[in-house]
């Protein structure tokens, strides 16, 4: 029988081995290797800091505790279980490929999750690393924080080229039988240690051959990302209400909050903020400025009657909930 390779650990992966299992923080999705409890979160944590996550990941683990569960969920139970978390397109790739999941039994190889709506690389190397050992390594904004600076690399990080520079040095890290070790341990280095801000050099594992550390420019790297311009929309709506229903469409007129059901209407992208709307909303890098015009009902295109007490779990977002209040007013 062929025998797994094992490599030798440099004296890196070992520290950092050795502090991560000392020092990892007890957290929900850290009890067994399940794939599917990593995925989920995996996802919720994209956008969203560890302390928020918790009760939200419980909550959905409960209600939906296997791939199965959360595969045979109607779209609107998960978009419901998601309220609160927002970036609501998680929710929606994360059914669609629990569908895929649930049938062919859970993908161990990132390549292979890579094909799956959500699954970009960052999570594809995730899961198939924590939950199934495979030795590919990880690379978010804590991994690129934490490899800058042991490296002493001054990298545009946020360009594909440079970033693949870091993807490169995770992926060496990472080529072990331990790669869920290292890579959490590079993720938790970066989260309680190696913060981007008054970061705790002393206690740090790597500071006797951290190169920023050892040259003083912990504070220079990694050099900030340049930040993305704002998009001002002009966004009119025209909500449609009948015997306690209102009409709701796929959103398709923005690049933001695509797909969610919303009143019909049209958007357009405008140079200056305005200066009369009727709701003002920021979602990322939009600022929204939002006209609500009262219509009845001519060519609104496919839809569905929503009873207005069911809104919030076909649409929990917060600007829904702001659009319903100003209808009411
Ligand atoms: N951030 C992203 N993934 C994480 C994980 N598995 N544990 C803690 N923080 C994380």
């Amino acid at each position: 029988m062929a025998t797994k390779q094992k490599l030798k650990l440099s004296i890196d992966q070992k520290d950092l081995i050795a502090w991560y299992q000392e020092n990892k923080r007890t957290l929900p999705w850290r009890q067994n290797r399940d794939p599917y409890r990593i995925w989920i979160s995996e996802v919720m944590l994209q956008q969203t800091r560890v302390t928020a996550v918790i009760p939200f990941y419980e909550k959905f683990l409960t209600r939906f505790p296997t791939v199965h569960s959360l595969a045979k969920a109607t779209e609107g139970d998960v978009i419901e279980m998601w309220a609160g978390l927002g970036y609501y397109s998680r929710a929606r790739n994360l059914h669609k490929s629990a569908q895929t999941l649930s049938k062919s039994g859970f993908l161990d190889k990132a390549h292979l999750l890579l094909q799956l709506p959500g699954f970009g690389p960052y999570t594809s190397r995730a899961v198939s690393s924590l939950a199934f050992g495979e030795p590919v390594g990880v690379l978010d904004g804590n991994v690129i924080r934490v490899l800058s600076r042991f490296y002493g690399l001054k990298l545009k990080w946020w360009e594909n080229k440079e970033k693949q520079k870091l993807q490169d040095l995770s992926d060496k890290l990472a080529l072990t039988e331990f790669s869920s070790d290292i890579n959490q341990g590079l993720m938790e280095l970066g989260a309680t240690i190696c913060t981007p801000q008054k970061p705790l050099c002393l206690l740090c594992p790597w500071k006797k051959r951290c190169v920023a550390f050892a040259e003083g420019l912990v504070n220079q790297i990694p050099l900030p990302k340049p930040k993305h311009q704002f998009e001002i929309w002009s966004w009119t709506l025209n909500p449609v209400i009948k015997n306690g229903k209102i009409f709701m469409q796929p959103n398709q007129s923005t690049p933001f909050l695509k797909n969610m059901l919303f009143p019909p209407g049209s958007a357009v992208a405008v140079k200056k903020k305005l200066v009369n709307y009727d709701i003002k909303h920021g979602v990322t890098k939009y600022d929204i400025f939002i006209h609500i015009e009262k219509s009845s009902l001519k060519s609104a295109g496919p839809g569905e009657w929503i009873s207005l007490q069911d809104i919030k779990k076909i649409n929990p977002t917060s600007l829904m909930s702001k659009i319903l209040k100003f209808i009411e007013k």
